[in-house]
């Protein structure tokens, strides 16, 4: 392979004279200590080199060694459940812990493969092998890489295997042999390919009532979480995490402090999963590059996640990829640039900010897969803006690409409000498409209800400012209403305890019974304003508070009780207005 000599270093690059032939983004070898890099740049006879490790001790006339082969990282089965740094490399307990430099590869754990194919048979690439089980109990399928295919010449019998070990031979078309393992080798930057990409159908369930029925996001779909510091980007996304509908976890933390992620390292091996019962970290891998990680690595991080979550997508798996945050990871890229000596754009990130945060966004998918099932990954980025200003270059390239936006406010999060998604900052573009899935889950009204929450929140709003200047009490009787309604909806609804073991998850029959009361009461309670009813005796009745409570009483298998409570109020709208005068009211309203 080639080889080069360093000439000059700064932080984590290097510029280094070429002995031989070098293609860009080819990885190498640097040093005595083998610390891996990429090649970033080609000028005439030097190479500009990345480093992913730290270069501290590294000198001039140093040798770098190329690899002939693009950066990339071994996709196996042993990868859930394991913790990893941002090239992949496995982190041994938690995340105080160091890699060792220069690691060359995960060390090949021992695996039980059942084949699935037999001798003779063809195999197209993304092709399903065999499967294969390790020591957490969980099967998953062997794939034929995307780049391979052909006749099998031989195929191993079940049995354990080291993951890394030859367990099938192919013949490919032009006759050359290809030996096959459980897990393969993916270069980070180039997306795998599938057969078809699909159309958004379903959402994905976060089990948020916020997200799930104001703002949800496709399955296979991309969703933003801005917000200032504290404001609740790391709970919410560990609350996803744990409650989401996904098959498969990836979750990256990304430049965050240590310490922003001893809460998912030290938590998850802890965790059941509610859906199974079995430990969620099974259906897990966590990728972490925290803040004292070299800052290349970072920039690296993104694109190992969503590979390693494209790899589980071609197992016909869902896939939910949380990255926290794509700030940090934006800054990384803006040091290197920095050291590269190119010119600064928008807040002094490179010009092409913008077009790698789509590279990474536009991964996300629902697809068919080469083997001819379906699989999705859906991208969740959090992003940091400096001061909480959205209008920062992160945050508004990251808009032109997503779907999904979740507005994390600061001032909901001081008033303690979780998880303080501003309803009126945030939005979903594909909303309307999930109509025909709610109606799957009992709710045929839920876009009906949908627009009449958003609207009620926004006249509260608009009411909120009013009432600053005049007081609420010189409101006239039916914006009072308005705003009772909003604030019920706020509280009943859109408040969500990340840390209540009853609410902290929230299916989506009992969102569909909730949204459904929550609107039978702004119904109720207009109809009770028309026959003459007060707002103060509207707020008075007695099902109110119980109402404001039902996310943290009653719970996802408590259902019945939420009909009893519903069945309450009717009666309570009944006592504050005799039936007689509601029907006249009705009259009213529609003659
Ligand atoms: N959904 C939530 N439920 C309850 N408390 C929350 C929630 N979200 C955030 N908090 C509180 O806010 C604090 C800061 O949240 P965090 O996610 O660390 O903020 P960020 O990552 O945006 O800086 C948490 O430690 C927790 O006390
Ligand atoms: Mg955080």
């Amino acid at each position: 392979m080639s080889l080069a000599i360093v000439r000059w270093i700064a932080g984590p690059v290097l510029h280094a004279v070429k002995q031989g032939p070098f293609a860009l983004r080819e990885s190498v070898r640097v040093g005595p200590q083998a610390l891996l890099g990429e090649v970033v740049r080609i000028h005439d006879d030097v190479i500009v080199v990345q480093v992913y490790e730290d270069t501290t001790g590294l000198r001039p006339s140093t040798e770098v060694h190329g690899s002939g082969q693009p950066l990339a990282i071994r996709l196996g089965p042993s990868l859930l459940g394991r913790i990893f740094d941002g090239l992949l490399r496995p982190l041994s307990g938690t995340g105080s812990a160091y890699v060792q430099q220069g690691l060359r590869s995960t060390a090949a754990e021992r695996l039980r493969f059942v084949p699935g194919v037999t001798v003779g048979q063809w195999l197209a690439a993304g092709a399903v092998l065999g499967q294969a089980q390790g020591a957490q109990g969980r099967s998953q399928r062997c794939l034929v890489p995307p780049d391979a295919g052909g006749e099998v010449v031989s195929v191993a019998a079940a049995g354990e295997h080291a993951e890394d070990a030859a367990i099938c031979t192919l013949r490919e078309h032009d006759g050359t042999l290809r030996e096959l393992a459980m897990s393969h080798v993916w270069p980070v930057r180039v997306p795998r390919p599938v057969a078809q990409r699909l159309p958004a159908l379903a959402p994905l369930v976060t089990g948020q009532r916020v997200l799930d029925c104001l703002f949800p996001v496709a399955q296979g779909g991309k969703a933003a979480i801005p917000g200032g510091f504290g404001t609740g980007k790391t709970v919410l996304l560990e609350a996803l995490a744990k409650g989401c509908n996904a098959d498969v976890i990836v979750y990256l933390g990304c430049g965050e402090r240590g310490n922003e992620m001893a809460g998912v390292l030290d938590e998850f091996p802890t965790l059941t999963d509610p859906r199974s019962g079995r430990p969620l970290m099974e259906r897990t891998v966590i990728i972490a590059n925290t803040s004292n990680m070299p800052v290349a690595a970072r920039e690296a991080s993104i694109y190992s996640a969503i590979t390693v979550a494209e790899y589980f997508r071609d197992q016909g798996l869902h896939v939910a990829l949380m990255a926290d945050s794509t700030s940090r990871w934006a800054e990384a890229l803006r040091e290197v640039s920095g050291r590269f000596g190119e010119l600064p754009g928008e807040g002094g990130y490179p010009a092409y900010l913008s077009s790698r945060l789509a590279d990474f966004y536009e991964r996300a998918s629902l697809v068919t897969t080469l083997a001819g099932d379906t699989g999705s990954v859906t991208v969740m980025g959090a992003i940091s803006p400096p001061s909480g200003d959205f209008s920062e270059p992160v945050t508004s390239h990251t808009k032109r690409y997503v779907k999904a936006f979740w507005a994390l406010d600061v001032k909901r999060a001081q008033a303690r409000f979780y998880p303080a998604i501003h309803p009126l900052q945030s939005y979903a573009e594909d909303a309307r498409e999930f109509a025909p899935w709610w109606a799957t889950q009992g709710n045929g009204e839920w876009l009906a209800l949908r627009r009449r929450f958003l609207t009620l929140l926004d006249e509260q709003a608009q009411l909120e400012r009013m009432a600053r200047i005049i007081g609420k009490d010189a409101l006239p009787a039916r914006q009072q209403l308005t705003l009772l309604c909003a604030e019920l909806v706020g509280e009943a609804f859109l408040r969500q305890s990340a840390f209540s073991d009853i609410d902290r998850v929230c299916s989506p029959a009992r969102q569909a019974a909730m949204m459904k009361l929550l609107g039978r009461f702004v119904d109720g309670a207009e109809a009770a304003l028309a026959a003459g009813a007060t707002p103060e005796a509207i707020a008075a009745l007695p099902c109110l508070r119980a109402l404001q409570r039902m996310g943290e009483d009653i719970g996802d298998d408590q259902l019945p009780r939420l009909a009893e409570l519903q069945a309450r109020m009717e009666r309570d709208f009944a006592a504050l207005v005799p039936a007689s005068l509601q029907g006249e009211a009705r009259d009213a309203a529609h003659g």
